[in-house]
């Protein structure tokens, strides 16, 4: 594996050495509160310092290789990847793709030999849970009582992890969107009820059973798929386990597009008052979600996604005042996994008109989602090397086990009890790179590139750059650092930056 170009913070905040990445982190933030109708601030600030393990594999000659948080997610090439997993469907990968009719036949006719040899381990299959029409496909099952089923996708787990030579397993669910389960109190609402649930084969989904066993065996486990697969017996599990879980459903097409959209319109203080959105594809999962419970899963996931946009903006929006906002599904076998997604939004104007947005997507669903899987796997991996410590518990913790920052990933992001739930893509991708930055000991990305808007330069530079000498700025590209880095550390291009008198 060839190593990456390292990239190096040079700071007092910043502790580098062979196998972890120290850098002290101060956090401050606000919360605002209204008593007896005087708004009172409170500043909260703490100082983190947070220590990462990096060891990411080897080089050319062999050796580990370290590398700082900022170039580690471009640094895991897929051949460090290992794939294994289960379907109900015994068909090796090269049919199943055959089958699904993604690719164009070329391409499948290259990926043959590769997807040939790799066949599913057989899972658990439970017909209620998903739409009759997936039976005839249901020929590769494991046997047994739900306990016993569990225990042999613990032992998959460990055969796979064995036999592939992994430190780590993050488990997927990427299978059908089954029906909700019922939250039962002594069925599925505490950890322990929920083993005992497993034991006396009462009602539990196949998704909650691989949740279950992956927590278990100390691994990861992700939900790409609607249902709440984490019931509350689930996330407690988690909880005990220290395991990192996530969810639900992939935000990949027309729910990420809303989840920009609608916080665009309300941002420009347009008030969104009805959202309709149709689909039509002719997938299999589109032939799932063609009954009535399956779809009922995706339609809630999907209706939840404006919700924290609208919340955010009292000025619109009196309390409890929502957007219409209305979710249909169709199975149309002919347009295959070519999905049509059509929006229409409308939002009130000024002095009563209003504005009516329509979009029309055409995509390939199957090829939105399979790199939301990838980011999901490395994200996990790297949060998982990630622990700090504050001034008050200097104890080093994880982040908590419902790892809400993949929430960028997913329609309906899991969040831990009582903290809140963002859907807007932009928010939930800062907080993805301003968690990094603090990772190397740099400040948040925060835009606001005073250093442009004042009237007399007043800022001092630190650090290796004060040596630079005071040459006027002209407009061109922008001179290529040596590590092949051209934005400066807030993400934008060096070569407009105004000259700064130097110390
Ligand atoms: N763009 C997308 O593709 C996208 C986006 C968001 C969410 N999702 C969700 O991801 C999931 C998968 O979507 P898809 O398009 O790949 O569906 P798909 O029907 O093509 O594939 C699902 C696979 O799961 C298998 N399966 C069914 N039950 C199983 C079980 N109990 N154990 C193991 N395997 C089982 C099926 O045999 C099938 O091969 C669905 O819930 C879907 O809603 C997909």
């Amino acid at each position: 594996m060839e190593a990456a170009t390292e990239f190096v913070v040079e700071s007092p905040d910043v502790v580098y050495s062979p196998e972890t990445i120290e850098a002290q982190y101060e956090y401050r933030t606000t919360s605002v509160s209204r008593e007896g109708g005087v708004l009172k601030e409170a500043n909260y600030y703490g100082s983190l310092t947070q220590a990462g393990t990096v060891s990411l594999g080897l080089d050319a000659e062999g050796k580990e290789v370290f590398v700082p948080f900022s170039s580690l997610l471009p640094m895991v090439a897929p051949d460090d990847l290992v794939f294994d997993g289960w379907d109900i469907s015994s068909l090796n990968l090269a049919e199943a793709m055959r089958r699904a009719q993604v690719l164009d036949w070329g391409l499948q006719e290259q990926l043959w030999p590769h997807m040939e040899a790799m066949r599913p381990r057989p899972s658990v299959y439970i017909p209620e849970f998903i739409a009759a029409n997936q039976s005839a496909r249901a020929d590769n099952v494991i046997p047994g009582t739900r306990a016993q089923q569990l225990e042999q996708i613990r032992r998959d787990i460990r055969d796979f992890r064995f036999s592939a030579g992994l430190d780590k397993v993050i488990v997927l669910w990427t299978a059908n969107t089954e029906r909700f389960c019922e939250v039962i109190p002594g069925l599925n609402d505490t950890a322990e009820n929920l083993l005992r649930t497993i034991q006396l084969g009462l009602e539990v989904s196949p998704s909650t059973l691989f949740a279950v066993a992956s927590i278990l065996e100390g691994c990861a486990f992700l939900n790409g798929s609607p249902q709440n697969t984490l019931v509350p017996g689930a996330l407690e599990l988690a909880w005990q386990r220290r395991v990192f879980v996530g969810g639900d459903d992939f935000k990949s097409g027309q729910t990420k597009v809303k989840s920009v959209l609608v916080d665009f319109l309300i941002g420009s203080g347009l008030k969104t008052m009805s959202i309709v959105s149709y689909n039509h594809l002719g997938n299999n999962d589109g032939q799932n979600l063609s009954a009535p419970p399956q779809f009922r899963s995706k339609e809630v996931s999907k209706s939840s996604v404006v919700d924290d946009m609208v919340h955010s903006n009292p000025v619109l929006y009196s309390p409890g005042e929502q957007p219409d906002h209305c979710v249909v599904i169709k199975y149309v076998p002919y347009v295959g996994d070519s999905k049509r997604a059509l929006d229409e939004y409308t939002s009130e104007l000024m002095l009563g008109g209003t504005n009516t947005l329509v979009l029309h997507n055409t995509c390939e669903d199957s090829l939105l989602a399979a790199p939301i899987m990838l980011d999901l796997a490395l994200l996990t991996e790297l949060c998982q090397r990630v622990s700090f410590c504050t001034d008050v518990d200097p104890d080093p913790q994880s982040f908590h086990p419902v790892l809400s920052l993949l929430g960028f990933l997913f329609k309906a992001p899991l969040a831990p009890p009582g903290s809140p739930v963002v859907n807007a893509l932009f928010r939930q991708r800062s907080c993805i790179e301003n968690i990094l930055r603090a990772c190397v000991g740099l400040p948040p990305q925060n835009h606001m590139l005073l250093e442009h808007k004042m009237e007399r330069p007043g800022l001092k530079r630190v650090g290796p750059l004060a040596t630079t000498s005071p040459v006027l700025c002209k407009k061109g590209s922008a001179p290529t650092a040596p590590n092949g880095c051209t934005g400066d550390a807030n993400g934008h291009s060096q070569a407009e930056a105004p000259q700064m008198p130097t110390t």
